[in-house]
């Protein structure tokens, strides 16, 4: 399948980059079960930037590991759902299917690129590496087109980071040469997950700007991982609300700000100021996360939540909004009418 089919009346219809639908995961553990994925369902359309937040453990990383199947195999086990990238079918594609998939129609940005670059090689050598194996460029049209990379992303002397080791660059510029990498094949879909929680505040946005611009020039989807609302709001068009491995809510991002329906959502914007910087800790949510080897049943978020009703021992369905089923949330409470303070007195 080709990302964009057109339909009879020749109006470009947009097929979703990644598809996941429903996927539920468990990691076996001694005498229990970490249920860490329980009904995930998400897509991002060609161009888009689209957000996941939620606390930690609430089960981003591993949807996004398990996108690229880089879990380990045989740590977890698939219990059902679905998962495709460009139609393919990522839970079962063989190895060598999945090496042509990463790096060339996805790339995944992490959070701190020092693990992702070799501390030994210079990043010459390593951009090399990468666009060589992937391209069938000589050497020469291959460095010329790292050059060209490192100067698309606003690198003032691209030779002099070519020569560098990666300990030799700044937080903020391995993260640019990370993402002049994850440009490099020109990938349909950018995973990044936290790509910028381990820079200061000025960089991060500096980042997330060439992130963003990169992205709309070339029509990139991007799903964009992160536990800063700051960043969601600023950056993402669209976002879905991860809570014990499934999405409370989603929707277009201005909207979910301005309407929070899940409690949840309503918590993590609770103490967000109008302007709210970057890099703030949001998480202010009393309770803690449920242990995802005993969750209670029904809803999840029902012992930290202030509207919890009887019918929450039931677990919520994740309900439409609105006719186009865009905007959505998993609330007994919330899905009928507007959180008030009063609505539940
Ligand atoms: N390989 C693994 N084995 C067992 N549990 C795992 C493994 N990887 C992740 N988990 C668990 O899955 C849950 C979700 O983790 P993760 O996706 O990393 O959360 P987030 O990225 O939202 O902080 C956590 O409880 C984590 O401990
Ligand atoms: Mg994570």
């Amino acid at each position: 399948m080709t990302m964009q089919s057109q339909s009879m009346s020749n109006r470009v219809v947009q097929v979703p980059v990644p598809i996941i639908d429903d996927l539920c995961i468990e990691f076996p553990a001694y005498k229990s079960t970490v249920k860490a994925l329980n009904g995930v369902s998400l897509h991002v359309n060609p161009g888009e930037i689209v957000g996941v937040i939620g606390e930690s453990g609430s089960g981003k990383s591993v949807t996004a590991m398990l996108s690229l199947r880089l879990l380990p195999e045989r740590s977890y086990l698939v219990k059902s759902g679905s998962l495709s990238i460009l139609g393919r079918d990522m839970l079962a594609a063989r190895e060598k299917d999945l090496l042509k998939v990463r790096g060339r129609d996805v790339a995944m940005i992490f959070q701190e690129p020092m693990t992702a670059l070799n501390p030994t090689r210079r990043i010459g050598r390593q951009m090399l590496d990468v666009i060589i194996h992937h391209q069938h460029l000589s050497k020469a049209q291959a460095h010329a087109k790292a050059i060209a990379l490192l100067r698309d992303m606003h690198i003032a002397d691209p030779e002099q980071v070519m020569e560098s080791y990666p300990f030799e660059l700044s937080g903020g510029m391995r993260q640019r040469v990370m993402i002049a990498l994850a440009f490099s094949c020109d990938p349909q879909l950018l995973i990044a997950d936290e790509p910028t929680t381990a820079l200061d505040v000025t960089v991060q946005r500096q980042v997330l700007l060439l992130l963003r611009e990169k992205a709309r020039e070339r029509g990139t989807a991007i799903l964009l991982i992160t536990h800063d609302m700051a960043l969601v709001s600023q950056f993402c068009d669209r976002v879905y609300v991860m809570y014990t491995g499934a999405v409370v809510e989603q929707g277009m991002t201005a909207e979910v700000m301005a309407d929070p329906r899940h409690p949840y959502t309503k918590g993590l914007l609770s103490g967000l100021p109008e302007q709210v910087e970057p890099g703030t800790d949001l998480m202010t949510i009393p309770g803690q996360v449920p242990n995802l080897s005993a969750l209670p049943d029904g809803c999840t978020f029902r012992d930290r939540c202030a509207y919890a009703l009887p019918k929450c021992l039931e677990r919520p369905p994740l309900i439409a909004l609105d006719a186009f089923g865009d905007r959505k949330s998993a609330c007994w409470v919330s899905t009928c009418e507007p959180l008030g303070q009063e609505s539940l007195a």
